[in-house]
């Protein structure tokens, strides 16, 4: 599997798209603003509940874990890197984490990552690990977040067929993807043979109702001058 998410370039960016501030992230008045805030913007997909318990799956530095801690009673986040896993323990046990951003060539600047308003760190836990292999006595959750990670899987599939047995009946899964395949993370023959969407609806049949689905953008700022907009597909669906 691809270790391309434990670089300092990497956490340094995905630091600054979950916590960042809007000038940090987008010091550019005539720059997609609307792409800020991704994280919080696909937590928002479900529906307002108290005391769930919640996972979230590539969940990278915590961002959208320590949203989901905010009427959550237990969020479990993890991820395969371990250096995502490391920085979003840190911010759980911290609250703070100074880094470099990158502004050009080699010169970067200090920030610091403080979690969101209202999160709830002593709910959340993290682990690192596999999506396609998780541990067996989970269990089950009322809200399973997936955002960004099915086409980064070498095997989406094993992740969706095992998504069934980890939302709880009523519960819902909220899955995004920018639906950006590529050979590099996902064999050719394990990618999606029609559009990511129906290929999802095909996969999520019989265990799940489609609630909604969106388009959402996002930002990841590589330099001060040079950023990723991406827009992802957000589907929600609830569990039969
Ligand atoms: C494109 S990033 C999205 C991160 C975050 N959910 C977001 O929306 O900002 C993909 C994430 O999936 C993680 N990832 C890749 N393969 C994984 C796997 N097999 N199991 C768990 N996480 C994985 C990466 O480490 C990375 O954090």
């Amino acid at each position: 599997m691809s270790d391309v998410y434990e670089s300092d370039q990497l956490l340094s960016e995905y630091l600054l798209m979950h916590y960042g501030k809007h000038q940090e992230l987008m010091p550019w008045g005539f720059g997609p603003a609307a792409a800020i805030g991704f994280p919080t913007r696909t937590v928002g997909y479900f529906p307002a509940e108290t005391g769930a318990r919640s996972l979230d799956l590539g969940c990278a530095v915590g961002g959208s874990s320590f949203e989901l801690s905010k009427d959550s009673e237990e969020v479990l986040g993890m991820d395969f890197s371990h250096s995502f896993i490391a920085a979003a323990e840190e911010m759980r046990t911290k609250g703070h984490i100074d880094y470099r951003m990158l502004e050009t060539g080699n010169k970067t600047t200090s920030a610091t990552a403080t979690l969101p308003e209202g999160a709830r760190p002593e709910q959340v836990s993290f682990f690192q690990g596999d999506a396609m292999h998780l541990p067996a006595d989970l269990g089950s959750f009322h809200r399973v977040h997936a955002a960004n990670l099915i086409c980064r899987l070498p095997e989406p599939e094993k992740l969706l067929r095992r998504l069934p047995d980890l939302v709880q009946q009523g519960g819902h899964l909220v899955l995004a993807t920018p639906c950006t395949w590529l050979d590099e993370f996902t064999a050719p023959d394990k990618q999606p043979e029609d559009d990511t969407f129906t290929w999802l609806q095909n996969q999520l049949k019989g265990s799940f109702q489609l609630v909604s689905r969106h388009d959402e953008p996002f930002l990841i700022r590589e330099t001060a001058r040079k950023f990723q907009w991406t827009v992802s597909l957000v589907t929600v669906w609830q569990r039969n």
